[in-house]
């Protein structure tokens, strides 16, 4: 158990497109952590010329970054760096060379501090995320829950126990949910990344325009596989011809997102309703969709259930969620794999099943 009855943790993501840094402060017990601040810079304008992430244009651009805003959280939060007392970095999975910028930043800091740091999964900082958006009194979320977590990497619905403690029920076999926004958007001339943009030319749409495959809606288990709808709708966006209308493109928009969101809540609801588990939470960038969090939350009422979310800021990545992970793992006690010395390792490929077995 923690030996003080504070910690500040910064936290410190850096895994793809966004550096984030954060502050959050734990007390010893059961009290959520608090988040002090935050900052974020999305690398997205940078990228956008090329349709995609640059990865050694990320790993360049963290290093710009990871000082300046490091500065900028503690100087909103009117602290010193001595006031930091643990440094929370993600570890993996993501682009190998921009998880070394900011764990190299974390480790670096944390030597010169004296201070640990700890290689917090990427994928954790998202499932626990909603605590940074933690109502006061009996509304607070409490384990176990169950997590849709939806991505521009992953698809997957997972049991969460405990803090570390996390079994996956099903996953997309092929292309995220976030790629099959993202790749569908680039195909109908939408920029990168194309979720937001794509969602947002789809408020003006008919989404029963086009037929759009709806790819194991009906398996009867949980798995997802988005790979087919890209081909669907590149097919559709060749048969309007070289020049569509404006009404034409928002109505595959409109379709495309409505398959999207189709899968995700059939499978996420089925997944509540066999668990018997009455909160979910609905995590990663693709949380953000308003109809998916529309459908999500009267479908979960209907059963009983609650549903939170990270604030809506926070859907995507950031520095606050990896922040709020160390936070709630030094409640805990949690701190294994944490490096006092100037030893660290990041993991570009790592399962989050094997959590609990990182040394
Ligand atoms: O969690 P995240 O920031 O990064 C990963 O860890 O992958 O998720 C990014 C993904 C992208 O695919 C992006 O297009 C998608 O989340 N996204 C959205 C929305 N906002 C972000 N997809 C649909 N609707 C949105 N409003
Ligand atoms: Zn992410």
């Amino acid at each position: 158990m923690p030996s003080t009855a504070t910690c500040t943790v910064l936290g410190i993501e850096s895994s793809c497109d966004e550096t984030g840094v954060a502050l959050v402060r734990a007390e010893a017990g059961e009290r959520t952590p608090v988040l002090l601040a935050q900052a974020l810079h999305s690398q997205a304008a940078m990228h956008e010329a090329y349709g995609g992430v640059v990865p050694e244009l990320a790993s360049r651009d963290h290093i710009r970054r990871l000082l300046p805003l490091t500065r900028q959280v503690l100087a909103d939060a009117a602290l010193s760096r001595a006031d930091i007392d643990l440094i929370a970095y993600t570890r993996g999975p993501g682009l190998a060379g921009a998880l070394l910028v900011g764990a190299g930043a974390a480790v670096a800091l944390g030597a010169s501090l004296g201070r640990p740091a700890l290689g917090v999964h990427h994928l954790e900082g998202h499932l626990l995320s909603p605590f940074l958006a933690e109502p006061a009194g009996d509304d607070r979320l409490s384990f176990p829950f169950l997590a849709l977590l939806v991505s521009g990497g992953h698809t997957q619905l997972l049991t969460v126990r405990a803090v570390g403690d996390y079994e996956l029920l099903g996953e997309s076999i092929d292309d995220a949910a976030g790629e099959a926004f993202d790749k569908s958007a680039k195909l109908i001339g939408l920029g990168y990344p194309g979720g937001p943009a794509l969602s947002r030319l789809a408020e003006t749409g008919n989404p029963r325009a086009f037929a759009m495959p709806r790819p194991l809606l009906h398996s009867g288990d949980l798995d997802f596989s988005f790979a087919g709808l890209k081909t669907a709708v590149a097919t559709q966006w060749r048969k309007l011809g070289a020049d569509p209308s404006d009404q034409q493109r928002a109505d595959l928009a409109a379709s495309t997102q409505a398959a999207i969101v189709d899968v995700l809540t059939a499978k996420a609801l089925s997944a509540l309703e066999r668990s018997g588990l009455k909160t979910l939470v609905v995590a990663g960038g693709v949380g953000a969709n308003r109809p998916l969090r529309e459908r999500l939350g009267v479908g979960a009422s209907k059963l009983g259930a609650r549903v939170f979310h990270p604030p809506l800021a926070l859907c995507t990545d950031n520095g606050a969620m990896i922040a709020m992970a160390g936070a709630l793992r030094w409640q805990r006690g949690l701190l294994d794999g944490s490096s006092a010395g100037l030893g660290f390792d990041v993991r570009p490929r790592w399962p989050l099943g094997e959590i609990a077995a990182v040394s």
